[in-house]
C-alpha cells in the first residue's frame, strides 16, 4: 500500500470509528433495513428482487418507508420536497471493523455458515442467523452486466479493492452523508435546500450489511452515475448533508428492483438517484480545488 494512502487510511479509520460503525447489532436482530436499500442498489440477486417486488406489492398502499430513498434525476432542483428515509444508529452497538489479519482467520462463505453460527455462538433459527445467511448470498451473488463488486471484511480489503477501481496513481477522497441535527426521527419529508455536484470519473460505493462483524459491500458501476451532496433541511428542523448518486442508465437492472417500484417506472426508462445513510461510503478519486460546482 502506497505511502501517499496513509493518511487517507487514519481518515477512513477515525471515519469508520465514529460514523460508519451504527446499529448493526439492531440490524442483525431487526429486519435489515439496509439489506434492502442494498438489494434495491445491488439487484443482482433474482431472488432477491423477487422477494422486494412481491414485498412492494403486496404493500403497495403503504409502502416500507426504508425504502423512500430514490427519485429521478429531473427532480434534483433547490426547492423539491420528498419524504426520504435515513436509518439513524447508535455507534456504540455497532460491530467493529477487523484487522485483515482477524478477518481473514474466518472464512466468509455462504457454504461455511453452519460452522460461522457455531464461532458467534448462534442458533440456526435465530433472526441474526437469517440476517447473515442473507448478508452472505448478498455477497456471492453475480453482479449485473458492468459491475464490479467485492464485500470487504476489512479495512484494508476495502481498499485493494477500490485500489483495482480507481487506480493506485490517485489520491483518494470518501464522503459520507451526516447528520448535523440530532433527533431520533427517521422518516419525514425534507426540502432540498443546495445542491453540490462532486466531479468524478470513477467512484466504489461501500453499503454497510448486517453482520458480527463490520462487513462493507462495495460496488463500481461502468454505466454513467453522477453523485451529489445535497443540503437538506427536515420538517422538524432536522439539517442533513446527504450524499446521492444519481444512476443515468438503468438498463441492465431487474424489472423487479423496488427503485422501479417506488418510483413506478421501467427499466432504463429514467435515471434513479438514491439518498444513501450516513454509514455507507462513496470513495473517488481526490479532488481538484477548484472541482466543487453549486447547481
Ligand atoms: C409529507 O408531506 C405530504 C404533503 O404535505 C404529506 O401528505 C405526507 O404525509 C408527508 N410525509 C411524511 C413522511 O411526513
Amino acid at each position: 500500500m502506497g505511502e501517499k494512502y496513509k493518511p487517507w487510511i487514519i481518515f477512513l479509520h477515525l471515519l469508520i470509528i465514529t460514523c460508519s460503525s451504527g446499529s448493526r447489532a439492531r440490524e442483525l436482530v431487526g429486519s435489515g433495513t439496509e439489506n434492502k436499500i442494498l438489494e434495491a442498489i445491488s439487484d443482482e440477486n433474482h431472488e432477491t428482487v423477487q422477494r422486494e417486488h412481491t414485498h412492494v406489492h403486496s404493500h403497495m398502499d403503504h409502502i416500507d418507508p426504508s425504502v423512500m430513498v430514490f427519485f429521478t434525476f429531473k427532480d434534483l432542483k433547490a426547492g423539491k420536497t420528498m419524504p426520504i428515509y435515513f436509518p439513524k444508529r447508535d455507534p456504540a452497538t455497532s460491530p467493529e471493523l477487523w484487522p485483515r489479519k482477524e478477518a481473514d482467520s474466518l472464512p466468509f462463505s455462504l457454504n461455511q455458515l453452519p460452522n460461522l453460527l457455531k464461532v458467534f455462538s448462534l442458533s440456526p433459527n435465530s433472526p441474526q442467523a437469517k440476517a447473515m445467511e442473507d448478508t452472505l448470498r448478498e455477497c456471492e451473488s453475480k453482479p449485473i452486466k458492468g459491475e464490479v463488486k467485492f464485500c470487504a471484511t476489512s479495512l484494508e480489503s476495502m481498499l485493494d479493492f477500490t485500489q483495482t477501481i480507481l487506480g493506485i496513481t490517485y489520491d483518494l477522497q470518501v464522503f459520507t452523508t451526516s447528520h448535523k441535527t440530532k433527533s431520533s426521527v427517521t422518516f419525514q419529508n425534507y426540502t432540498f435546500e443546495n445542491i453540490v455536484k462532486i466531479p468524478a470519473s470513477k467512484m466504489v460505493a461501500c453499503h454497510t450489511m448486517p453482520y458480527p462483524y463490520a462487513v462493507f459491500y462495495c460496488h463500481s458501476q461502468e454505466s454513467e452515475n453522477k453523485i451529489f451532496r445535497v443540503a437538506l433541511g427536515g420538517e422538524n428542523g432536522d439539517r442533513v448533508e446527504a450524499m446521492v448518486v444519481c444512476h443515468m442508465d438503468t438498463s441492465q437492472w431487474g424489472h423487479g428492483h423496488v427503485s422501479f417500484q417506488v418510483l413506478k417506472v421501467k427499466p432504463g426508462s429514467t435515471s434513479v438517484c438514491h439518498f444513501f445513510p450516513a454509514d455507507n461510503l462513496i470513495l473517488v478519486p481526490k479532488l481538484q480545488q477548484h472541482g466543487l460546482a453549486t447547481m
